[in-house]
């Protein structure tokens, strides 16, 4: 029997209508249009109002079963990647799958900041690969503005809220999944952490008054370990496939910050026109930025393209996959 693949059989994405534009945010906090744009490429992010990730993993899922032709009966596994889920339990994807009628399914939330959605592919294509599964649906969601401190300039003006799916099916002939890196690094914890809400920090009324259940990012020091390591990721898994940047179709970055992303693509050797950005629109939605890119550029994409996933986040986390795109649009 050929060797089983994951291949990515459709993807889907949900955002939320409100805008919240750089010109809104100079109005709350002491920044300006001209500082995020030009420190981060951010030009405006998707706020949700009301609901949980999962509402939005519900708009996304249910695109994804119909573009699918998917009984959601027929799905075997849910792993959603989110800092965000509903609760701290049970977890999104139980009620995720209740939501969407995914009943016979079961699941878990997987967390890795930034790097959710390679962790969580990585970890879902091995259960269609070992020939267990047929299908697996992958999450990538986080409702950042429920962690976000709107006080503080330097994290409030990077994320926003937004929801990616794909699914995984099993293929014979060497489509999806071919390869990844992943990496952990847990002694950066303290340079982007969510300090309160967990064992090490329940909530009390102290814990509230220093807002410690926001994100705190230093953010040059990030900086510094991302721009390093997303790019040496990237051209590791490059070379351990033999493939040249003209190999290459397509560079799926992970959405923190446009320096990041170039200087990504530059270790690489890939153009421009080759790099998936749309951070100007949504900002960095952590684990949601990998399948929205995916989602923005399907139409794009053909079949056999040699496709590259890359990020960098909380922990620290990073890595990258290596897909072999399954169909044309
Ligand atoms: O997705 C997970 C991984 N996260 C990342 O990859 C994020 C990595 N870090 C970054 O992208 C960048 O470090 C930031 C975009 C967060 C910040 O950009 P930076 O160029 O590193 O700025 P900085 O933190 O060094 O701050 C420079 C100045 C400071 O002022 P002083 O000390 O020079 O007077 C900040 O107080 O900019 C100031 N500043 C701002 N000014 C206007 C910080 N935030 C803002 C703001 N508006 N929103």
């Amino acid at each position: 029997m050929s060797k089983l693949t994951a291949a990515i059989t459709g993807v889907a994405g949900y955002v939320p209508d409100h805008v919240l534009s750089n010109d809104d945010l100079s109005k709350i906090v002491d920044t300006s249009d001209e500082w995020i744009t030009t420190r981060t490429g951010i030009k405006e992010r998707r706020i949700m109002k009301d609901g949980a990730s999962s509402d939005m993993a519900v708009h996304a899922v249910n695109d994804l079963l119909a573009k699918t032709n998917t009984d959601p009966l027929e799905v075997d596994l849910v792993i959603v990647a989110t800092v965000t889920p509903d609760h701290p339990f049970p977890s999104t994807s139980n009620i995720l799958c209740d939501k969407t009628g995914m009943t016979k399914a079961w699941g878990y939330d997987l967390i890795a900041a930034c790097s959710g959605f390679i962790y969580a592919l990585a970890t879902g294509s091995q259960f269609i690969e070992t020939g267990l599964y047929k299908k697996v649906v992958v999450v990538g969601v986080d409702k950042m503005t429920s962690i976000i401190d709107y006080e503080d300039r330097t994290t409030c003006v990077i994320f926003g809220d937004g929801c990616g799916a794909v699914m995984l099916e099993p293929d014979t002939e060497g489509y999806g999944i071919n390869d990844f890196i992943l990496r952990a690094d847990g002694s950066g914890k303290q340079y982007l952490v969510q300090p309160a809400g967990g064992s090490a920090m329940p909530a009390s009324k102290q814990s509230v008054e220093d807002r410690l259940h926001f994100v705190k990012q230093e953010g040059k020091q990030v900086f510094k370990f991302a721009v390093t390591n997303m790019a040496e990721v990237s051209a590791e898994i490059m070379e351990k496939n033999n493939l040249t940047s003209d190999d290459v179709a397509w560079l799926v970055p992970h959405q923190a910050n446009l320096r990041i992303i170039d200087a990504t693509a530059n270790r690489m050797g890939l153009s421009k026109d080759k790099v998936m950005i749309n951070i100007q629109k949504y900002g960095n939605t952590t684990a949601g930025t990998l399948p929205l890119c995916l989602w923005d550029y399907e139409d794009q994409l053909k079949k056999g393209d040699n496709i590259i996933l890359s990020a960098f986040g909380g922990g620290f986390t990073w890595g990258a996959v290596y897909i072999k795109w399954a169909y044309n649009s």
